[in-house]
């Protein structure tokens, strides 16, 4: 290979997002960036009017205490820029008031939440939304979360999420879009769009908040806060992209990470906050720190004191101090002696101001009390339903027993067969559980009650009851079939929530194994916040469907399902381990000089065997290699051919293009789709390059005995990375190319960049 890179294919700005963006034939088109200039002029008008206590006063968020006496008093006197936390109208409102009517300068408040999912009516959790490969239900919850919580006077949303999350001990992976930075990349901007809609001045939408940036998916050993170390190129190519996407759809804010990279945490990282994110990228939106983490540089090992911590924060650019009261105690301080410039604050300032205006807040700062409290409509829904469906994912299907028929009596049994609070995962603050249809109730509807033995056992997911688990077991005995749906309670998963034993908590995994003594067939529906080990799961069932936690309408989804009114859709989103030591563990890895092969396992060791006898490659002795499920896998109740993969041309110079097209039959009985995914492999780098990476997917449903071309267009610069000089670049050389269903299977096809 000819190791010359490609002179200054300079992407710079625009080549970070071509490099992960540009491929999907399903990417939803970016919402309109918004006007950088249309505000300037209001902005700098308001500015100069501003004291420096002023300026300081916009830069601080709180969180909300209603209306106590004292909170009134900061924001009269303009020492409060934003509060989070309020979700009564009548509150926002009078908090408004005091803002808008009585502070001198009439500067409007921004109330916030985390609506991460939904606000009352509760979609699957992000990694749940992910595993819809679906852009278009992503961008739909999210405008449906947006009129909810807007309703009330929320206008500005702490989601999405995109930290690209390939371990899952995290709790937060729940919170993600999965392993995939492409993958993350489409579904974060399609969140964007529905927060922040066509015009984010309309009353009905809020300001998406891009986080955590950056790098929190790395946390070493899948431990919640931890440290990151990753290599700039890496950052570039891994978990920059979906927040670079964010940030050309129009993200009007972003929030700092907890995390420190290499030792230095995001909150003071000039380099990240200032050369890449405004510099090289052009983002004019409003930064904010994360709970607390300005103040949190002090454990961290970094600030001496709240001072120097407010002082870093204010350097590095970040423009929001949340729930830190570092800016508010020492900015003025540190104006006066200089370590902090006023013109530095100007530019924190004029990014608050700026996304206020954005928000029409100057113009309509109130509430319409007659129409808030707008929740729950059927359209949403239904809405909610369909996303729930398309965010299911059939692992395992025995003898087709699934559906099941409707004259069967089938026992409903396992710890999340009715489980109102905890179907719905984490980050529900608002949740009205009572709303909540589970997966008993909707069973019963489907089959009506007669068909249904509701047979308790566990009644949350890490009990171990062996009298209640017997009971249980003896009514499943009655059933021509049993559905367990067991999996994670809510709480076990999301921030602060990491676990490193990934199977079934509890007293699951005896209850499953007792069911499947019974000799009935099984179907295990696993309702989880995290990719789970699930061996014992695989090994006594017949089906499985692999469900993050649904949300409100979970249950008539799932008995939709289970019923075959609905065909399964959902592919994973990230890759299901043999093991939990496993982690990190995804499918873009590097192959290694030694890759597995010949995997010996631990019980077939002859006793004092000689060193080597095992084989010298990569693998474990006691888990193998790869996934046991993997990234992208989905099946349906109808089956998919991927016919031979076809490229238009098999070379391509540097700006060059070429097609690569799959006709996809559907060769069962029934109407369904399937996720036709395109992966690349460079076979030879600078740096080594991974083994697969997606760069395109479109969802398809087709008819029995149905068939469509699939194509999808690849640029040379969709195969740009990172060289550890940081610079972007396609290098000449050999590449393999799949369209398949999933990212361990495919022909691979050959093609050069010349
Ligand atoms: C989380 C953020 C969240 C913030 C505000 C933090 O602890 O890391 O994701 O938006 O709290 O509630």
């Amino acid at each position: 290979m000819n190791k010359k890179l490609f002179p200054a294919i300079a992407f710079g700005l625009l080549g970070a997002l071509l490099a992960v963006g540009a491929v999907s034939a399903c990417s939803s088109s970016a919402a309109e960036a918004p006007d950088k200039s249309r505000y300037d002029v209001q902005v700098e008008e308001l500015l100069a009017k501003m004291t420096l206590d002023e300026k300081i006063g916009q830069l601080n968020q709180l969180t909300g205490v209603g209306c106590a006496p004292d909170r009134l008093e900061e924001i009269r006197n303009g020492a409060v820029g934003s509060i989070l936390n309020e979700i009564d109208p009548d509150t926002v409102n009078a908090l408004q008031r005091e803002a808008v009517e009585n502070s001198r300068l009439g500067i409007p408040l921004i109330i916030a939440r985390d609506v991460i999912h939904g606000f009352k009516t509760i979609f699957p959790i992000p990694l749940g939304q992910a595993a819809t490969w679906n852009p278009a239900i992503v961008e739909e919850g999210a405008r449906i979360a947006a009129d909810e919580a807007s309703s009330v006077g929320v206008r500005w949303t702490f989601s999405p999420m995109v930290d690209v999350s390939r371990d899952a001990r995290w709790g937060r992976i729940a919170e993600s879009f999965g392993e995939d930075p492409h993958l993350a990349s489409v579904l974060g901007v399609a969140m964007v769009k529905g927060y922040q809609g066509e015009d984010l001045a309309k009353p009905n939408t809020m300001a998406a908040c891009v986080k955590h940036f950056v790098g929190y998916g790395a946390s070493e050993a899948g431990k919640d806060y931890n440290t990151t170390w990753i290599p700039e190129p890496h950052l570039r190519d891994v978990y920059l992209p979906p927040f670079k996407a964010c940030a050309d759809a129009g993200a009007a804010t972003f929030m700092c990470s907890f995390n420190d990279i290499n030792g230095m945490p995001t909150n003071a990282d000039r380099h990240l906050l200032r050369d890449i994110l405004r510099d090289e990228w052009g983002w004019d939106g409003l930064m904010c720190s994360d709970w607390s983490s300005i103040q949190q540089m002090i454990p961290q090992g970094y600030s001496p004191d709240l001072k120097h911590a407010a002082e870093a924060a204010a350097n590095a650019g970040v423009d929001m101090d949340m729930q830190g009261f570092a800016y508010i105690a020492h900015l003025k301080e540190l104006v006066q002696e200089g370590k902090v410039s006023e013109k530095t604050i100007d530019g924190l300032v004029r990014n608050v101001l700026r996304t206020k205006f954005r928000l029409g807040l100057f113009d309509n700062p109130y509430v319409d009390i007659p129409t808030s409290r707008r929740f729950f409509a059927p359209a949403s829904l239904e809405a909610a339903r369909k996303a729930a469906e398309e965010s299911a994912v059939l692992l395992k299907n025995a003898n087709s027993i699934l559906p099941l028929r409707d004259n069967l009596k089938i026992a409903v049994t396992g710890p999340l067969m009715d489980a109102k609070h905890d179907q719905n995962g984490t980050w529900v603050f608002d949740l009205e559980k009572d709303s909540t249809v589970t997966v008993l109730e909707a069973m019963r509807e489907m089959y009506g009650p007669d068909r249904i033995i509701a047979a308790p056992g566990l009644s949350f997911s890490r009990e171990k009851n062996p009298a209640a688990v017997a009971a249980a077991v003896a009514k499943a005995r009655q059933a021509d079939v049993i559905l367990f749906v067991c999996g994670e309670e809510a709480v076990l998963s999301g921030e602060a929530h990491c676990r490193t034993d990934l199977t079934l908590p509890g007293g699951q995994k005896d209850m499953l194994r007792q069911l499947r003594a019974t000799g009935k067939p099984v179907v295990s529906v696993v309702m989880t916040g995290r990719p789970m080990e699930i061996n014992d799961i695989v090994e006594n069932s017949d089906a499985i469907l692999y469900v993050f936690h649904p949300g409100t309408m979970g249950g008539p989804a799932i008995a939709n399902l289970i019923s075959g009114k609905v065909n399964p859709s959902g592919h994973l989103p990230v890759c299901l381990p043999r093991a939990s030591a496993q982690q990190p563990l995804y499918y873009s890895h590097k192959n290694t000089g030694r890759p597995a092969e010949g995997i010996t396992y631990i019980d077939d060791i002859p006793l004092e065997a000689g060193q080597t006898s095992t084989g010298c490659t990569s693998f474990y002795l006691d888990a193998g290699d790869g996934a046991l499920y993997p990234f992208g896998f989905g099946l349906s109740y109808t089956d998919f051919s991927y016919g031979p993969v076809v490229l238009s041309a098999d070379r391509m110079g540097a700006d060059g293009t070429l097609t690569a097209s799959c006709e996809i039959e559907n060769t069962g009985k029934l109407k369904g789709a399937t996720v036709a995914q395109l992966y690349v492999r460079d076979l030879v780098g600078t740096l080594c390059r991974p083994v697969k990476e997606l760069k395109g997917f479109e969802k398809i449903t087709l008819e029995p005995g149905e068939k469509r071309t699939v194509t999808f267009t690849l640029r040379a610069s969709d195969l740009a990375y990172h060289l550890a000089d940081n610079t972007l670049a396609v290098e000449p050389g050999d590449f393999r190319l799949w369209i398949a269903p999933d990212s361990a299977s495919g022909d691979p096809k050959e093609f050069a960049v010349d």
